[in-house]
């Protein structure tokens, strides 16, 4: 069976780029499932609302989010009402939504777990080893267990899928919206990448216009961002999972780029 992972969605113009590039693909590529992280997908580029997440759930199974989840006015109705957008589950307790759902299509059943990392990510949270670990310990068997790692280090994600090596069927990074070039099939089974990248446009920093991005970062100054304007890119992934005991086979990075 083949998971489709699909890199974070930007704005408007990402949420169009990937409406009219994913059935495609789902389709090249034979995806029994696909995961889609939308944590940028509102017409800012932060956080996340309703439209967008009808939009990205119409060709998604699961929409996994990050530290923008909460960025955009209303966010605990909509995770408190919808059961297939994720939030980092290593949260501090008590905060609306939840981390991990289970997804079934014909014979195949999915876990898709949403975590944040602890490092560089100004962001408070509990421990994703001690979460991941509970989840292990306490969940149902399925055929395949995937989850969106959002984090910033590159050292922390796969830290965190060479724990799981053989334990999991595979870890995505999310969050830095650059492509890693470190796709792979670990030594006892896990797939894995650093990080998937973005889906929106390309002539920006992380999606977003260059002369702002350089302006918080030149003054430290306090800095509205945009989303750029331009060609779009998706950055995916697809990881070939054996059904039969939940182990990688093969992984392939996918970057499409008008
Ligand atoms: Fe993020």
């Amino acid at each position: 069976m083949r998971v489709l992972c699909i890199g974070d969605v930007v704005g408007e113009r990402g949420l169009k780029f990937y409406a009219s590039h994913v059935s495609a693909l789902k389709k090249k590529y034979e995806a029994d499932f696909t995961i889609v992280n939308g944590e940028n997908s509102a017409p800012t580029g932060t956080g996340i609302i309703k439209p967008g997440l009808n939009s990205l759930l119409t060709y998604a199974d699961c929409v996994t989010t990050g530290n923008h989840s909460f960025r955009q006015r209303g966010w605990e109705t909509l995770y408190d009402d919808e059961p297939f957008l994720l939030r980092p589950e290593n949260m501090m307790n008590g905060v609306v939504g939840h981390g991990v759902q289970t997804v079934s299509h014909g014979k195949y059943t999915i876990r898709v777990i949403n975590l944040i990392g602890l490092t560089f990510m100004g962001f408070s949270s509990n421990n994703p080893y001690d979460v991941m670990d509970r989840i292990l310990r306490d969940s149902d068997p399925v055929n395949a267990t995937i989850v969106d790692f959002h984090a910033e280090a590159t050292s922390e994600k796969q830290a965190f899928a060479w724990n799981y090596d053989g334990r999991i069927s595979a870890v995505f990074g999310t969050h830095t919206h650059v492509p890693t070039a470190d796709a792979r099939v670990l030594p006892k089974g896990t797939g894995f990448i650093a990080d998937v990248g973005m889906t929106g446009p390309y002539q920006s920093i992380l999606g977003v216009v260059p002369s702002l991005a350089i302006r918080k970062m030149r003054y430290t100054v306090p800095t509205r961002f945009s989303v750029a304007e331009g060609p779009c890119e998706l950055d995916a992934v697809v990881f070939d999972i054996d059904p039969s005991n939940g182990l990688c086979t093969g992984v392939e990075q996918v970057i499409i780029r008008e």
